[in-house]
């Protein structure tokens, strides 16, 4: 069915485990969970129509082993990968969703949107551990979606992961995913003991909470890319339903600098990218990026800082907050989203992460 939770995307016997009762009782209560193949390892990569032996196992030489990573594949790279014709790659992906829409665990082409709208009212969010900033986002972060935050250094983006990391670990009922996290760390800015202290300060266990978070430490922009391709896998792993990066741009940023390599930065950023929309559907979780800022020196009015990145990344972020330090406190400012108003709100970073400002958590409990 179109409209089951998107909780049940993820029936993995660990997973559920470590979800609320709450989360559990949802998959349960799903009628026909019984007559059809819900649980993602009961697919067999040859239970794709038109994949025999010789193909899978191209398929598996190729790093291709569920039916997942097929369904999250370009037509181009796995062409390459599996020395095919783009046509018939793109078949075998085609077919690989068929098989997912089939199996509940991906959306039917067409629903109307009475049931769309139910299944977005379904949807998880997690929130930032700030009221404002969840109120901004209208509920916290969306799986399925990308979230970006950008900003000048100091902004609190990276404040702002971290805190998503500890918040993602919590319950469904206390406003989180139950779930792990991977954490893809360019910058070298990832703090184990700032998560501890977000944890503890919060009253949560911070032993349990970093066990939940797997790193990646990346060098370069290839590396990047490569862990991107990978990512389905480490998704299912380490039983995540959040994905950070942080940052999405500043490697590819540093090393193709000159003019002359702008347009092979932009589509290897936008290769990437699409791969990042694709496992957010179809894995059902939320990605979390943050990007830097640029001048922009043709503006006259108003704040000459706009987001790195180029239209490339302006329209892969399915929402856009913009950061900004204003003293003590930060800025958010909702830039481009598909539904939420153009608004903007108040936060502050302190022991507990992301946080709300003293004066705004009591006057907007008046309102
Ligand atoms: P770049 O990565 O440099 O682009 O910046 P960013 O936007 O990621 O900045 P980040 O999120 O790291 O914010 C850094 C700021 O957060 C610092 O300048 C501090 O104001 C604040 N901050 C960081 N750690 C703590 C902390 O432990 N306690 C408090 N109260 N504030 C902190
Ligand atoms: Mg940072």
């Amino acid at each position: 069915m179109a409209d089951k939770k998107s909780s049940d995307r993820f029936k993995d016997e660990d997973m559920t485990a470590s979800m609320s009762n709450e989360d559990l009782e949802i998959s349960n209560n799903n009628a026909d969970s019984k007559t059809i193949p819900t649980i993602i390892d009961d697919l067999d990569i040859q239970d794709v129509p038109g994949i025999g032996p010789t193909t899978a196992k191209k398929l598996r030489d190729g790093g291709i082993l569920t039916v997942m990573d097929l369904a999250v594949a370009s037509s181009e790279e796995l062409s390459v990968e599996i020395n095919s014709s783009k046509e018939s790659a793109a078949a075998f992906i085609i077919a690989a969703q068929q098989l997912l829409r089939d199996s509940n665990l991906l959306d039917k082409e067409f629903v109307t949107a009475d049931v769309a709208l139910e299944k977005r009212k379904s949807l998880l969010r997690c929130t930032t551990g700030s009221k404002a900033l969840d109120k901004l986002l209208l509920g916290g972060i969306e799986t399925q979606a990308i979230t970006e935050f950008y900003g000048e250094f100091g902004s609190g983006k990276s404040q702002i992961c971290h805190t998503l990391c500890v918040m993602a670990h919590q319950p469904v009922e206390m406003g989180g995913f139950g779930s792990g996290t991977i954490y893809i760390d360019t910058e070298g800015t990832f703090r184990p003991e700032r998560v501890d202290q977000i944890a503890a300060s919060r009253g949560l266990d911070p032993s349990s909470v970093l066990k939940s978070i797997a790193v990646c430490k990346v060098y370069n922009s290839s590396h990047l890319e490569l862990i991107i391709k990978d990512l389905g896998k480490y998704i299912t792993d380490y039983k995540s339903r959040l994905v950070v990066i942080d940052s999405i741009i500043s490697l590819h940023r540093a090393e193709f600098a000159g003019r002359g390599t702008l347009a092979d930065r932009q589509q290897r950023l936008n290769t990437m990218l699409h791969k990042i929309i694709r496992l957010a559907e179809i894995y059902n979780i939320s990605v979390v990026i943050t990007n830097q800022v640029q001048s922009s020196p043709d503006t006259f009015f108003g704040d000459p800082t706009k987001a790195a990145g180029g239209n490339v990344l302006g329209h892969a972020s399915t929402y856009r907050i913009y950061l900004r330090k204003s003293g003590e406190n930060r800025t958010a400012k909702m830039i481009d989203s598909p539904y939420h108003p153009y608004s903007d709100t108040k936060f502050t970073v302190t022991e507990k992460g992301a946080d709300d400002l003293e004066e705004e958590t009591s006057s907007k409990r008046g309102k």
